[in-house]
């Protein structure tokens, strides 16, 4: 397996920022990793996953959004994984909030990326809605896909990422490589305690 991402003693403060927002961060995740980071608000966790897109990296994205048949089929075979086929040729106008969060996540699908960072995708949909994507989430992960996930729901975590990093203060404070479901929720739970103790 070949490193697909490393950061390396990376530190981040924002202007007018008292503390750094990261703190010296090193990670290496391998390619076809689906890892969750997890840690209170504020923690440097969107941070470390800000993808800083260069000029040129800003101008190859519309190319990749050619148009063909084959692109509105698997658009729309997306879609239907994810609950919303019927509105598909809807305006996001009049979507809700879960609707619209859910096509986000099949446009970030659609070019299948070599990375996919996904920032609390789960956040504003009920259950059932998050249960969904989290399954097309692991679907796509058993076809290959590296995925980064950001989550503040510790079962979600556990149930679908093999490795679950900790981030407090802006730093990586656990690094767990799950072998089993079942061992990785007292892992997780044990680490949350720690957190809230401090
Ligand atoms: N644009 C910004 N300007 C100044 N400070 C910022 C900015 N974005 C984030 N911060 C600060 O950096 C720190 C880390 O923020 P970050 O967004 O990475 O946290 P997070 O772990 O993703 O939190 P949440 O779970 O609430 O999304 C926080 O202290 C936050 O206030
Ligand atoms: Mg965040």
């Amino acid at each position: 397996m070949s490193e697909l991402v490393q950061l390396s003693e990376i530190t981040k403060v924002y202007q007018g920022g008292v503390t750094g927002a990261l703190n010296g961060v090193s990670l290496t995740v391998e390619e076809g990793e689906f890892t969750a980071v997890m840690g209170p608000s504020g923690s440097g966790k969107s941070t470390m996953l800000n993808p800083n897109l260069t000029a040129l990296e800003n101008v190859l994205i519309p190319a990749q959004l050619k148009s063909t048949s084959s692109a509105e089929a698997r658009g729309r075979e997306l879609l239907d994984e994810l609950g919303i086929g019927e509105v598909a040729d809807r305006y996001p106008a009049r979507l809700s909030g879960g609707q619209q969060q859910r096509v986000a996540i099949a446009r970030a699908l659609i070019n299948q990326p070599t990375l996919l960072l996904a920032d609390e995708p789960t956040g504003a949909l009920d259950t059932r809605s998050g249960d969904q994507v989290m399954e097309l989430l692991m679907e796509v992960h058993r076809r290959g896909q590296t995925i980064l996930l950001v989550t503040h729901d510790a079962k979600l975590a556990t149930r679908y990422a093999a490795r679950v990093i900790s981030v407090l203060d802006g730093k990586i404070v656990d690094d767990a490589r799950l072998e089993t479901a079942e061992r990785a929720a007292t892992d997780v739970i044990r680490v949350r305690g720690e957190e809230t103790r401090r």
